[in-house]
């Protein structure tokens, strides 16, 4: 059996180049889930459902510029931000994709207020920003779609509560990321590392491309919203001027990168390496990024590719959730980038 394993590691196209066999997204979780005697195919479906949906609004996304749903859609959501025409396309896309499918009870979705009951006789939740990043839509700037997967808690035959949906990140039973990039690709974790599977046009599927991701341990980017600097907490600063601070040894200064996409900034530095940070502000005390669609799932796959995710002052996937659309302050990267910033951390609180 070809596994990620006996791959040589980040071969993006290589299986063609080595006439390797190509390994669609479905052989590869087929394979995965026979190493789970009993496993159903439940979430293999699920994943059916997000790649179909993935590839329609990867259409969607590519004609932005040619037909008319460019643009805000004129609605605010939840959080008063403005929606976008695809935002809300892209949830329609993925919720329906999902409903079709029967394996999934319950959405939270940026874009829907509160839980979206699904069936109620399936054991699985999905939590997603159908849309990321979508304030670049407009300038052809690459942006995602974040998701995660979590098992029900109550049985099975009624509608998933408040309980199901509200679970802290280390009960994922699976969580990934699609990037709608130069090119398109499905990034994932079962909690057996993390696989990247890139969009091939010509036969319409997902083809390994990435196996058994590793984030560099040492890396040299930073990304933050530097604009709000002066609203960040002191030791971010500080960590900020040491990014900046000249030290051959070191390999500093670091490279600022932030495209002020989530998914895009967070793919970077984990194939290159770097730290990416959405610290508490004076407007935004908790953060901007939410816990449940945005910060548990990417903390897991920073975590199963060897990096290190945190509030900054606790692991992410320790968090205990207390609202749908909860925001939490996050720091995501190379484990060694992280530490240095956590050592001006807890500096500043001791
Ligand atoms: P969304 O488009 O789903 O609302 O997410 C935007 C998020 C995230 O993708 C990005 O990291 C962050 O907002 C950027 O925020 P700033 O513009 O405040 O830097
Ligand atoms: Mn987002
Ligand atoms: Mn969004």
């Amino acid at each position: 059996m070809t596994t990620a394993a006996t791959l040589p590691a980040r071969n993006f196209y290589g299986c063609m180049k080595q006439k390797q066999r190509v390994i669609t997204l479905s052989q590869f979780i087929a394979e995965e889930q026979q190493k789970f005697p009993g496993a159903s195919g439940e979430l293999s479906r699920i994943f059916r459902d997000i790649k179909l949906a993935a590839k329609i609004v990867n259409r969607d996304v590519n004609k932005a510029g040619l037909v008319d749903i460019l643009g805000n859609h004129g609605t605010t959501n939840i959080q008063g931000e403005t929606v976008k025409k695809l935002d809300v396309l892209a949830n329609e896309e993925f919720i329906a994709a999902l409903a079709a499918g029967g394996d999934c009870c319950a959405v939270i979705s940026e874009e829907e207020d509160y839980i979206r009951p699904l069936n109620p006789d399936a054991k699985y939740i999905v939590a997603m920003d159908p849309l990321d990043g979508s304030s670049n839509i407009d300038v052809n700037a690459a942006i995602g779609t974040i998701f995660s997967i979590y098992k029900r808690v109550t049985p099975v035959g009624s509608e998933a509560t408040l309980e199901d949906c509200l679970q802290p990140g280390n009960k994922q039973v699976a969580a990934g990321y699609v990037i709608y990039g130069s090119s398109t690709m499905l990034v994932y974790t079962t909690g057996q590392g993390v696989n990247g599977f890139t969009l091939d046009i010509g036969i319409g599927d997902f083809c390994l491309s990435h196996p058994n991701i590793q984030v560099p341990q040492n890396g040299k980017i930073y990304s933050v919203n530097e604009g709000n600097f002066a609203q960040f907490p002191l030791p971010y600063r500080e960590y900020i001027k040491y990014c900046k601070q000249v030290d051959k040894e070191s390999h500093r200064p670091y490279s600022a990168r932030y495209i002020g996409s989530m998914v895009a900034d967070f793919h970077r530095n984990m194939i290159k390496g770097g730290i990416f940070m959405y610290p508490e502000t004076e407007s935004a005390p908790k953060g901007k990024l939410r816990l449940m669609y945005e910060c548990n799932p990417m903390s897991w796959i920073m975590e199963q590719a060897g990096g290190t995710a945190s509030t900054g002052t606790e692991r992410i996937l320790d968090v205990i959730p207390t609202e749908l659309h909860q925001r939490v302050p996050v720091i995501l990267g190379s484990k060694n980038m992280v530490s240095k910033l956590m050592e001006f951390l807890q500096q500043t609180a001791g």
